[in-house]
């Protein structure tokens, strides 16, 4: 399975003329790599305008966070039939950014169907605030995961990525960067949780890790944490960063 790297751009970049600058130099690296999928989830507002930079599959553009009804008096939002009908491919959703924001197990769950139903690849995010000595945070984890999916048919797995992202291990106030083994303890258990609901078929949904991911531990996750992929932040808005990323997870066969 060829590697699936995500950028999370959050809200970076201030302006549209940067957002492009930096797609297509991102995108000059990307569409050499036979053996990566890169997505690029930039601001919603730019979504569409990058979407026009796209050539060809190997570099893909996502979206960070959509509302999960069609249309309708929800005045600011953006739904996911937009989103897929713009070029969107790929959906983060529940990203714990937004679940600070108050978005909820039941909300998340909404957009997980709805993603699914538009024809988007939802990317789940799920992960533990922080470590508690009991292993709590695995039944957590797992809770997260059963209560986001549930209703997900077995053949609409195939558009269901799951991203483990310790809250600990995110962004400039992480604790510390989570180490191989901790997102290899979460890769198990997170593949236990969807084969148990749904078969050994399950066992193909990716799992992506995110926390902290830079140009040096990047091949250490993919290689040690049995993942399919990562889900970046801070270094995706590099692109000489995100393409040293790219290309390390390009090496991994
Ligand atoms: P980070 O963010 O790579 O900057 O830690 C990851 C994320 O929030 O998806």
């Amino acid at each position: 399975m060829k590697k699936l790297i995500i950028g999370n751009w959050k809200m970076y970049p201030a302006s549209l003329k940067e957002a492009k600058t930096k797609f297509v130099a991102i995108k000059k690296t990307a569409s050499k790599l036979s053996n990566v999928q890169t997505v690029v989830c930039p601001p919603l507002v730019y979504v569409s305008e990058l979407k026009k930079l796209v050539t060809g599959h190997r570099v893909v553009v996502g979206a960070q966070n959509a509302w999960f009804e069609k249309e309708g008096a929800f005045t600011g939002e953006v739904s996911l039939a937009m989103l897929a009908s713009v070029g969107a491919q790929y959906v983060i959703v529940g990203h714990s950014e937004r679940r600070a924001l108050g978005e909820t197990d039941e909300l998340v769950h909404k957009k997980v169907l709805a993603g699914v139903k538009a024809g988007l690849t939802v990317v789940l995010c799920v992960g533990e605030r922080e470590r508690d000595p009991d292993g709590e945070y695995m039944k957590f984890i797992s809770e997260q995961i059963k209560s986001a999916i549930h209703g997900v048919q077995k053949k609409e797995l195939k558009k269901v990525v799951i991203a483990y992202e310790p809250i600990w291990a995110i962004g400039k106030n992480a604790v510390h960067p989570a180490s191989s083994d901790d997102a290899l303890e979460v890769s198990i258990l997170v593949k236990k949780t969807l084969v148990d609901i749904y078969g050994k078929d399950a066992a193909s949904v990716p799992i992506l890790y995110g926390g902290s991911v830079d140009a040096k531990n990047a091949w250490e996750f993919l290689l040690k944490s049995q993942v399919d992929g990562l889900l970046v932040g801070r270094a995706s808005l590099d692109p000489k960063v995100f393409g040293e990323i790219l290309n390390e997870a390009d090496k991994i066969k």
